[in-house]
Formats: structure tokens, sequence, C-alpha cells
């Protein structure tokens, strides 16, 4: 809960920024009954389920289970944090946030801009040190590695000179600031005050943002001493985890598919085969931004690291990732253990075209993945097999693929497709629902810790659904006032926000459903969407309250009750009295409980 802004500016913001027209600047919204309806765009599908609702000013995807209000919807969409996404949010809406754009800011934009043209003059520096004299060395180990002209000019590739400071004094005779240089990663200070260079004898890739502007650099050493690559820091202007590289030429592709792999070497390579729809995440392992930016331009991402078992780990963790945020994923197999760019050298990028339009699906990769860890020989081996395809594809949720891998892979492993279906649907049974567990009422005496749970979780959600309610219909405060106290929640959470809810509607103050997930985050302001979206619309919410108020009323006197009933019946620390005491209360629970019913 983010109260960095007071309360009526928050509101002032989101009632500004309705939330259809918000979302509708992001997804395709049809209208079906009083909601909207399109693809979600935080997992991926092909038929809809993406809810948003005017009326209640949210939205809720049925299939991931996301969902907020409008503030939540920008900060996952434009991945922001609150802060950011309020931000956006009053810039849209031209409301003024008095905080911000001050002093500060503004020299942080100029830093920034002061940055950007360091890097800019530092990366023309690397250039014309590759082709003059002192690049001899540099030159000659590019074209060793088959890098010709024309991919030095595009990628701007550069030569830092073996010297502590030729960069710094070249930067300096043209007037920097020695703070700047600082923040651009490119100098350093040592103790004694002096300035020295961060790249030295190596070669230079700068990095480009999406637009071209130079971000930051790689340098790799010319021979095989440590570390190959050094690159710059995290600066105003570059983060890692928020680009990827050469995006500003594969963007620029007509393929619909964009090909993702490891190092400068690999993107280069391709690039020079005339495949240029491809891009490097530079040893890093894959954030969700990167993810979102591999979506925004390109309909299908084919991954491509290398084969090792560090590479495989990273591949199946992006596979997941790039899945996660709904792109559509293939994963490139090179033969032999080689990256992109040996096979390139070796075969000619003909053959390694061949290889990409051969990329296999994330399910037929886990598998594979799977059978190599595996020594198939003995039954017990290839049932333990069948269990685990089984259990990758249960998670498919269209029958017809699932039907079809297992015929590929029954084909493909020599097993029996049957077995790995029969497997499948026994995993996928539907299971019974607490609401039909009987509750027993007699027989207390053995631990029921697993129904335990399930009724544990059943009220915490009842609590919401009462919370829920009360803030789409107001008048309902009324009725609970009196009845239900934030003593009586079992959730801690729950409990807090129904004080708070409480409290605004004491002060005749209301409390929308927009409003009640604003103060949430993540997971809360998920499973409180959800519960408004789908379970909120009974037709008499009174009647609705009342039975869960009666629900709570049970749930609690049945917790007394076990709590008694163990306390009986290991009496160790009890005197007489204590068990009179505690039958007498026994009893009038079991009346009361009765008597609910
Ligand atoms: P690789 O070792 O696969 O590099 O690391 P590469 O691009 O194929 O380089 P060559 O072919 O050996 O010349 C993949 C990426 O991981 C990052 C770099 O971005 C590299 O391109 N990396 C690797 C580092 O940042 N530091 C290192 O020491 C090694
Ligand atoms: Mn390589």
């Amino acid at each position: 809960m983010s109260n960095y802004y007071p309360e009526e500016l928050i509101e002032e913001i989101r009632v500004n920024n309705d939330i259809v027209d918000v979302i509708s600047e992001y997804v395709k919204l049809e209208k079906k009954g009083k909601d909207f309806f399109g693809l979600c765009p935080f997992h991926k599908e092909k038929t809809p389920s993406f809810s948003v609702a005017p009326a209640k000013q949210i939205f809720y995807c049925f299939g991931c289970g996301k969902g907020g209000d409008v503030i939540h919807f920008i900060m996952n969409v434009e991945n922001l944090d609150y802060i950011e996404a309020v931000k956006l949010l009053a810039d849209r809406a031209r409301v003024t946030l008095s905080e911000g754009k001050g002093k500060e800011e503004n020299e942080k934009a100029n830093l920034r801009q002061a940055v950007i043209q360091v890097n800019r003059d530092a990366a023309r520096f690397f250039y014309n040190e590759l082709n003059s004299a002192r690049g001899e060395e540099a030159r000659d180990y590019l074209r060793k590695r088959k890098v010709g002209e024309q991919a030095i000019k595009k990628f701007g590739i550069g030569f830092a000179p073996h010297d502590w400071d030729s960069l710094y004094r070249h930067l300096q005779s043209k007037g920097y600031e020695e703070k700047v240089l600082i923040q651009s990663g490119l100098i350093l200070n040592n103790k004694n005050g002096s300035y020295y260079d961060r790249f030295r004898g190596r070669i230079i890739f700068p990095i480009f943002d999406v637009r071209g502007k130079v971000i930051g650099f790689g340098g790799r050493v010319m021979d095989s001493s440590m570390p190959k690559y050094m690159n710059s820091p995290e600066t105003l202007v570059y983060n890692k985890g928020k680009n990827l590289y050469a995006l500003n030429f594969a963007k620029n592709s007509s393929d619909k598919r964009l090909i993702i792999v490891e190092g400068y070497m690999d993107v280069i390579s391709l690039h020079q085969g005339g495949i240029i729809n491809s891009v490097a995440s530079l040893g890093t392992a894959l954030t969700e931004s990167q993810g979102r930016l591999l979506k925004k331009y390109a309909e299908e991402i084919i991954i491509s690291y290398d084969a090792d078992t560090a590479g495989q780990a990273a591949t199946m963790r992006g596979l997941d990732l790039l899945n996660d945020v709904g792109c559509n994923v293939k994963v490139l197999i090179i033969p032999d253990g080689k990256d992109p760019d040996e096979f390139i050298r070796k075969n000619g990028p003909e053959e390694l075209k061949k290889l990409i339009d051969k990329s296999i699906s994330l399910i037929e990769y886990k598998i594979k993945v799977l059978r190599g860890q595996m020594n198939v020989e003995s039954t017990e081996d290839k049932i333990n097999f069948i269990n685990k395809i089984a259990g990758i594809l249960a998670k498919v949720d269209n029958r017809v693929e699932i039907e079809m891998y297992a015929k590929k892979f029954a084909r493909e492993y020599e097993i029996s497709s049957e077995s790995i279906l029969a497997e499948i649907y026994r995993r996928n049974k539907p299971k019974a629902s607490f609401k039909n567990a009987v509750i027993d009422f007699k027989g207390l005496k053995g631990d029921n810790r697993k129904q335990q749970d399930g009724k544990d979780r059943e009220i915490v959600h009842d609590e919401r659904m009462l919370i829920a309610l009360l803030c789409i219909d107001n008048k309902l405060y009324r009725l609970i006032r009196d009845k239900i106290f934030p003593a009586d929640f079992v959730d801690e959470g729950n409990r807090k926000i129904y004080e708070i809810v409480m409290e605004r509607l004491e002060n005749n103050k209301d409390m929308v459903p927009a409003e009640l997930l604003s103060i949430l985050k993540g997971e809360d302001a998920d499973n409180f969407a959800r519960i408004m979206q789908m379970e909120c619309n009974c037709e008499d919410n009174n009647k609705a309250v009342l039975d869960i108020i009666k629900r709570m009323e049970i749930y609690k006197l049945d917790q007394r009750k076990q709590q008694i009933l163990d306390s009986l019946n290991n009496r160790d620390g009890l005197e007489k009295g204590d068990v009179e005491k505690l039958t007498l209360e026994l009893n009038s629970i079991i009346i009361k409980r009765k008597n609910i019913k």
C-alpha cells in the first residue's frame, strides 16, 4: 500500500482515467453485456478471457488471474512501479502532481542527456582508433573472426587503445566535466584522484537502445585473457535488463520471428549473414521487461542459447519467462554444441536459416531435455519418463494439442501414447470441491489437518468476498456493522483491509471497488479483482452477506470446539474445574452450532 500521494489525488487521477479508455489503448475490447472483453495482454491466449468492468472500474483476466484497477493495469503493462504508473496516468489526465519535476528532476534529465553525448563521442573515438595505425592488431583480430567492413560500420565496432587514459584525455579535450564522465561509467577515478579509462586494449561494441542512441559499451579482449568481456555498469542511461542488443536493427526486419542469442559475436555474425531478425541478451538472464519488448516487435521468439548445461538452464528459464509474458516461443538447437556464430562460420548462413525453420516448441524442448537427463532402458525409468511427459502436457489447455504431442512423443521415444494420455487425464480430473465436503460433527477425534487447510482457505475467501461485496454495495455497512468485527477475521491482511473499509464507511465516505484495489498490492489485488468480477454477481447481496457471516460464525465455533477437544484429549495441564468448564462450553458450542444450521 503506497500512500505516497494523498488519497484524494489518486482518486482524481482514477476518475479522470476511465479504465475502458485506458485499456483500449493497449487491448482491442469488445462489449459483451455490461462488461468488455479482449485478449489478455499478460498471458498468451486465442480466445478473450480478459474482462474490463466499467461499472466497477476494474479489470480481471479469467485466464491468468491478473486483476486490479487502472493503476495496476498500467504498472503491469508498462512494467512501472506504483509511483511511475501514477505519474503516467496523471500526465494522461493532465492532473498536476505537486512533487517531482523540480530542480532535482531537471538536473537528472540534463545529466542523462550529457551521458548520451559522452557515449556518442566515445563511440566515435573508439571507431576512429580501430581505423588508425594503433588499431592494426584489432583489425587483424576482427578479420580472423570474419567480421567484415560493413558489419564494423553497421555496429560501430571500435578499439580501445592500451594506454590508461587515452579516452579520458580525448573527452577532456572536448570539455566534458569530470562528474559527467564518471556518470557515463567510461571513466574511473582512483584513490589518488586521477582518472583512467575503463576499457583498455579491447575490441569495443557500442550498445544501442531501440532508437539507436549509444547507451553503453562492451569490450572484448583479443586473446584468451580474462575477463573475456567487460561491460558498462548500470548508468543513468543504461539498464541491462531493459535492453536488447541489436534490437534497433532487428525491429526493421519484416520477419515476424525474432531470434534471441547470447552474445555480441553471435548477433553480428547473424546480421552479417543476412539474418537481421536477431538480438542478443548479452549473457544475462532474460527479464520480464525484455520479454515485453520482444513481444512488442515479434509474433514468435526463437531462443538460441548455448547447448551446455548453463545454456540449457538459461534457455529453460528464458522460455518460461517469455511464455509467461505471452510470447510464442521456440527453441533453435544448434548441433555439436556450437554457438550461432561458430555454426555460421563453418556452414554458412543458409544452413542456419534451415535450422531456424526447424525450431522446436517449448514443450518439445522440455521433453527433449528431460529425455537427455534420463536413461530409459528399464521399465521403471520408462514409467517415470511417461509421468514427467504427462506432467508437462497436463498444463496445456488445448485437448487437440495434447493429443498431437502425445502421439508425437510416443513415436519419437517408443512409448505408448495411450499411457501418456491416461496419465494426463488422471491428473486433470476435476478435484472434489470443498463446498461439498461433509463436515464431520460427531467424530472430531482424528487429526483432520488436510480438511482444515481447505476450510481455512475457504474462510479466507469468504472474508474477501465480504469485503468485496461491501465495496460494491456500501449500503451493506449497516447490516454488517454490529455482526462482524475485525477480530473475527482469520486472515491478518483481510482484517486490516476490513478495518480501513469500515472506518471510511463509518465516516460517511464511500468506498468503491477500484479504491479498494488501489490500496492493495500484487496478488491481493488479483484476488480481490477476481472475486469482484467472478463472484460478486449475486442476485441478493444481503443474503450473500448473511450467508458469509453465518459461515464465519460456524468457522469460529468449530475452531473453538477443536481447541477444547484437543485440551480435553490431552489433559496434562488441566485442573478438575477446567474440565468441567470446558465441557460446558463444548455443549453450548454444539447447541449454538445446531441453531445456526
Ligand atoms: P560468450 O562467451 O558466448 O561470448 O558470452 P561470444 O559473444 O560468443 O564471444 P566470442 O565468440 O567468444 O568472442 C555471451 C555473452 O555474454 C556476455 C557477453 O555479452 C557475451 O557476448 N559475457 C560473456 C560477458 O559479459 N562477460 C564475459 O566475461 C563473458
Ligand atoms: Mn561465440
